[in-house]
């Protein structure tokens, strides 16, 4: 494997219930996960609803803090913990890792338009000067997606485009600031079968012209083989990394009893 970008070391992440009756239920949604992602690497996520995926996804990109564990990112020649990361650098690590959400509805305030939701990172993190590279920026990257004539998109609110158009913001949104490390987290499972590998394609094409390494996530067999081809796979269980391996490999001859059926 290339230089581990970014890597976990056991962590955990418990969440805590409450039932009607007052009495409290943990919840292990990672368990012990240790795992390392390639600079420019595809690490397809697999597994069944509720076995932690989301939570993992989230846990590296420090959207939630895990209770047990920590998580090491390769940043001006060393691994550091995120959680330890101040200032410049955590900024830096914000910017780095992003997410594409499952639900393209989500990703675009209905109060905002396409330029509006676009411009706001360039600006933060200082990739575009002013508003008028934004702007300019924008539109590259929305012909980028397959949204042309970008001007025509500008003005649009999120009622007024298709899931599919939609997840191309999204994708857009997130290769705008140039980020290493992408959580795409069931980015194609709302949109119709048909639309499926077409975006599946944008990505890996995408990926071809912005190197970033993946966390793919998803239930999918069939979807995780074609998106991590050549690559590799990781099966969640319950919480747990139960194998992780060439995606070949593991689809072959499957070890888990999970993964076999
Ligand atoms: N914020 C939360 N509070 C309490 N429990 C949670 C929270 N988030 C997730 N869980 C629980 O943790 C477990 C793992 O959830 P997670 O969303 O990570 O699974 P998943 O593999 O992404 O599932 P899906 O395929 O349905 O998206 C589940 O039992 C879920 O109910
Ligand atoms: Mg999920």
């Amino acid at each position: 494997m290339p230089n581990p970008l970014l890597k976990t070391e056991n962590i955990s992440k418990i969440f805590e219930v409450g039932s009607m009756f007052g009495a409290k239920k943990h919840i292990k949604a990672v368990e012990n996960v240790s795992i390392e992602i390639g600079e420019n690497e595809i690490l397809a996520l697999v597994g069944e609803s509720g076995c932690g995926k989301s939570t993992l996804g989230k846990l590296m990109l420090a959207l939630l803090r895990q209770d047990r564990g920590r998580i090491l990112y390769y940043l001006n020649n060393a691994y550091k913990d995120i959680w330890s990361l101040k200032g410049e650098e955590f900024k830096e690590y914000r910017r780095n890792a992003q997410l594409i959400p499952q639900d393209p509805y989500t990703t675009i305030n209905p109060m905002r338009n396409v330029l509006s939701a676009l411009t706001p990172p360039l600006l933060h993190y200082k990739i575009a000067k002013n508003r008028k590279e934004a702007r300019k920026m924008a539109a590259e990257l929305l012909t980028m997606v397959g949204l042309v004539p970008p001007e025509d998109f500008f003005k649009r609110y999120s009622c007024r485009l298709s899931g599919g158009q939609l997840q191309r913001i999204a994708i857009a949104r997130a290769i705008s600031v140039k980020p290493k490390f992408i959580v795409a987290d069931e980015a194609v499972s709302m949109l119709d079968a048909s639309l499926r590998i077409e975006i599946l394609d944008l990505l890996l094409n995408l990926k071809k012209k912005i190197k970033t390494a993946y966390l793919f996530i998803t239930h999918d067999f069939a979807i995780a083989r074609y998106f991590a081809r050549d690559q590799r796979i990781a099966i969640m269980y319950l919480g747990n990394i139960v194998e992780i391996g060439k995606t070949e490999e593991i689809i072959q001859n499957p070890l888990h009893t999970y993964t076999k059926v």
